[in-house]
């Protein structure tokens, strides 16, 4: 492939082009502006690579997923959510004696310190659970400052992973009052999260195993999706040295907006408002239609995904299977299933490629498993953690990293002299006067 040419001004440059395994290509302007003075804009980064990585692969035309060149489908039919994360994080599959020594090291390392259960008696009871997890996990760092060499950073990622999910059960234990429930070294790690979560000390409780096979699944499936808006938040902060702990609690906070983890928790809340409205779901899909209408079919789209989602579709057929398996029947499956066949037979959401995400069916099978609403984003982040720690690590090892910096492309004032208070308010009325004379002024049709 020959490089890139770019005239600018009469003169010719040549941009070298990077190539991926899967033959992605991509421009390399690292020396545009040093050679041209001209910068690029592109506004929510949908054409910019930030960066070259080797551990998860998505074609979003072609609906892939992989992750470290495994696809996601093999995945979620074989591996465990620990393997997983072994796997995203140190590049292969773990051997029989890897797999247990970092399953025990996930497990001995999964109390909090006793002063930090006192944090939660701080926040008041309506505090989102997202606001709670952040806080606690960029204050782990102040109990473990030192990630200075290897071993430190493999001690650090033991601790985040096996604590958030220690932080993220009691944070939904003080929501309900409950007392906080230890976890347990015989458990599993996907066991010990639902104990903790749903045990009581007044009886003996036995993990479901259908519950424990749907939580690893949903985890697995959320494990890993590059460069993403929480992903990218996190390699952002750590690119300034920031620790660990500090840099994913920044990424817990940008997956927390509704257009991005916080969205299976809001799909719940269309669902049950299109229920209550008697089902009509051509109303919701003409209210997402129309352009003066904030309103938005939640787990609908994708920046990535113009086909569909893979880890959309594993979704919809296991959360079929829980709630077979358990007896169980929510209407509000029956009620997203037909909002997806209107919505994918409408022009408007073919045309765009529109198709349900990950967060269309997550909602349905995390209500099934008797999770709260509140939690679900939480549980996002649980299954994230493996992603944003492989990610962040990557940056941190690699010797090119720089610190993240975007350009702009400035549209303020011109230079303009200061103006001292005792002339501000003759200011404001000229400013004033300015402005009622331009309203006055009529539109030039041309
Ligand atoms: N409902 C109605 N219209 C939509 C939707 C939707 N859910 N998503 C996109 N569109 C329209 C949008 O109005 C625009 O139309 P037009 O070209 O006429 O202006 C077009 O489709 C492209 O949308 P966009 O907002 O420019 O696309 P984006 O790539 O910037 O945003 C998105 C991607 C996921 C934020 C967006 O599709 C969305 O808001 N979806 C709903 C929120 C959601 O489900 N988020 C979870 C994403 S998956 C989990 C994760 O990884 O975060």
């Amino acid at each position: 492939m020959t490089p890139a040419q770019l005239k600018l001004n009469g003169n010719l440059y040549e941009l070298p082009l990077v190539v991926g395994t899967e033959d992605e290509v991509g421009i390399d302007i690292s020396r545009l502006r040093a050679d041209t003075g001209a910068i690029t804009l592109d506004p929510g980064y949908a054409n910019t690579g930030s960066c070259t990585s080797s551990i998860t692969f998505i074609d979003g035309e072609r609906g892939i997923l992989r992750y470290r060149g495994y696809p996601i489908e093999e995945i979620a039919a074989e591996a465990s959510f620990v393997e997983v994360c072994y796997l995203l994080i140190y590049g292969h599959l773990p051997s029989r004696d890897e797999l247990a020594r970092f399953d025990g090291e996930l497990t001995h390392h999964s109390l909090i310190h006793e002063d930090m259960k006192k944090f939660f008696e701080g926040f008041p009871p309506s505090a989102h659970p997202m606001a709670i997890l952040s806080a606690m996990v960029a204050s782990l760092s102040s109990y473990y400052p030192k990630g200075d060499d290897a071993e430190d950073m493999h001690l650090n990622i033991i601790r985040l992973l096996s604590k958030a999910k220690t932080i993220a059960a009691f944070s939904y234990k003080k929501s309900i009052g409950q007392p906080f429930v230890y976890p347990h070294n015989d458990l599993s790690y996907t066991e010990n999260f639902l104990r903790m979560m749903f045990a009581v000390p007044a009886e003996e409780y036995r993990v479901p195993k259908v519950l424990d096979r749907a939580l690893n699944l949903l985890l697995i499936l959320h494990a890993d999706h590059e460069q993403n808006c929480s992903t990218s938040t996190v390699r952002m902060v750590g690119s300034s040295q920031a620790n660990l702990f500090a840099s994913v609690s920044a990424g817990i906070c940008a997956l927390w907006g509704p257009l991005h983890g916080g969205a299976n928790q809001k799909v719940i809340d269309m669902l049950q408002r299109i229920q209550a409205d008697g089902g009509n779901y051509q109303k919701y899909v003409e209210m997402a239609k129309d352009k003066e209408s904030p309103f938005r079919l939640m787990g609908f789209g994708h920046r990535v995904y113009k086909n569909f989602d893979p880890r959309a579709r594993i979704l919809e057929r296991a959360a079929d299977d829980v709630l077979r398996e358990m007896g169980t029947a929510d209407p509000l499956l029956e009620i997203a299933k037909n909002l997806e066949q209107v919505a994918l037979e409408d022009p408007f959401f073919i045309e765009r490629k529109l198709y349900p995400n990950v967060d269309f069916y997550s909602g349905i099978l995390y209500r099934a498993m008797g999770i709260p609403t509140e939690m679900f984003t939480v549980m996002f982040a649980l299954g994230r953690l493996p992603g944003w720690i492989a990610q962040w690590k990557e940056l941190v090892e690699d010797p090119k990293a720089r610190i993240g910096r975007p350009r702009q492309v400035y549209t303020g004032e011109g230079l303009r002299p200061w103006v001292p208070m005792s002339k501000r308010d003759m200011l404001g009325a000229d400013e004033a006067k300015k402005t009622k004379k331009k309203e006055r002024e009529p539109a030039l049709v041309t």
